[in-house]
Order: C-alpha cells, then sequence, then structure tokens
C-alpha cells in the first residue's frame, strides 16, 4: 500500500519504498535515525508516538507500548501516518 510518513518536528514527509517490510525500514532508508535492538517487537526501544493513522502488525509484539505508541520494526502505516520524531 502506498503511503506517507510526515515526521512532526521538520515537517518531512517521507514515502514509503516498495520493499520496506516495516517502518523503521522506511525510516532507514530516508536516513532518519532512531533507537532500536531487537528489531523484532521485543524490546521496545525503538517506540515512537503516532500523532495521526494507524499501523497494523503482522504479529503483535511483546513490548509493553502504551495508547498512542507504536513500535515501528514491526508495524507498517496503513495509509498515511503522522509520528512524534
Ligand atoms: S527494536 Fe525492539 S521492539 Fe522494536
Amino acid at each position: 500500500m502506498k503511503s506517507i510518513v510526515t515526521l512532526s518536528t521538520s515537517g518531512a514527509r517521507l514515502n514509503r519504498p516498495a520493499n520496506s517490510r516495516n517502518l523503521l525500514e522506511t525510516l532507514e532508508y530516508h536516513q532518519v535515525q532512531i533507537e532500536y535492538q531487537c528489531r523484532s517487537g521485543y524490546c521496545g526501544s525503538c517506540r515512537l508516538r503516532l500523532l495521526k493513522g494507524e499501523v497494523c502488525y503482522q504479529q503483535q509484539p511483546l513490548a509493553f507500548i502504551q495508547a498512542g505508541e507504536i513500535l515501528p520494526c514491526c508495524c507498517q502505516p496503513k495509509g498515511d501516518i503522522e509520528i512524534e520524531l
């Protein structure tokens, strides 16, 4: 699915590349650095705040996240989203 990821701080609008398997890969493709460790939904270190839109997970992640937070290493945007970054 085509989608645009907007970064709230810079206002940058990033296209999701066709081969991106998750939001973390989309950010990396655009040289946007975020913290991460496990890249598979366990540690929670990649968590970000989702400001607009929705994401979906292939598998429900094990890491604890609060309402409004997402784990970019294991989710994909459902359409356009905005994240706090
Ligand atoms: S990097 Fe560990 S949960 Fe995303």
